[in-house]
Parts: structure tokens; sequence; C-alpha cells
């Protein structure tokens, strides 16, 4: 998983996909400041982020998470909530950063 930080460098992070865990988990455990106050039911977005390479190896999206995300005022095409995207082998590569509300 590679990440683009704020500063718009990237960093690139080893992640484990064979103990069920959402893309929102692992950020969460790598110590980015991801709130995921719902704890990952899609109820809060602040565990937002826009993928800005490999969209297509993601998951769909479910009328739960589009219905959270449609909330969101400055939404991207390409957000998505990291606690609906399960971590898979399909995401390797995968590049995003977090949602930042401006
Ligand atoms: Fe709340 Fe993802 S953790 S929507």
């Amino acid at each position: 998983i590679h990440m683009q930080e704020p500063d718009g460098s990237v960093t690139s992070h080893e992640a484990p996909t064979d103990m069920g865990l959402s893309l929102m988990e692992f950020l969460k455990a790598s110590e980015y400041d991801i709130l995921a106050t719902c704890g990952g039911m899609a109820l809060c977005a602040t565990c937002c982020v826009d993928v800005l390479e490999g969209e297509e190896k993601l998951n769909e999206m479910t009328d739960d998470e589009y219905a959270m995300l449609d909330t969101l005022p400055d939404l991207l095409p390409n957000s998505r909530l990291a606690c609906q995207l399960q971590l898979n082998n399909n995401m390797d590569g995968l590049k995003v950063k977090l949602h930042s509300v401006s």
C-alpha cells in the first residue's frame, strides 16, 4: 500500500492480507491520523481516503458506503471509506491519501 503523505511524499507499507483487516484498521495501526469514530460501521466517514491509483483493484461500493460518502460536502469521485476495504492481495500497489476536509 502506498500512502501519499500531506507533504506529497509517498510512503510504502507492507500490509498483511491474511488477518481480515480493513484498510482503515491497517492505517490506524500504522499510526495514521484516522479517527474511525464508528469503528468501521460505515457510519462516520472519518476513515475516508482518496484513491490515487488502483481504484479498479477495490471491491464495489456497497449502498451503505455510498450513502455515507454522499453526506460529505467535498466528496471526490475516487473517495472511499477505508473501513469498507478489506485488505487482499489484489490491492498490491494501491495508492491512497487521507481525505482532507477543507
Ligand atoms: Fe466510520 Fe469508516 S470508520 S465510516
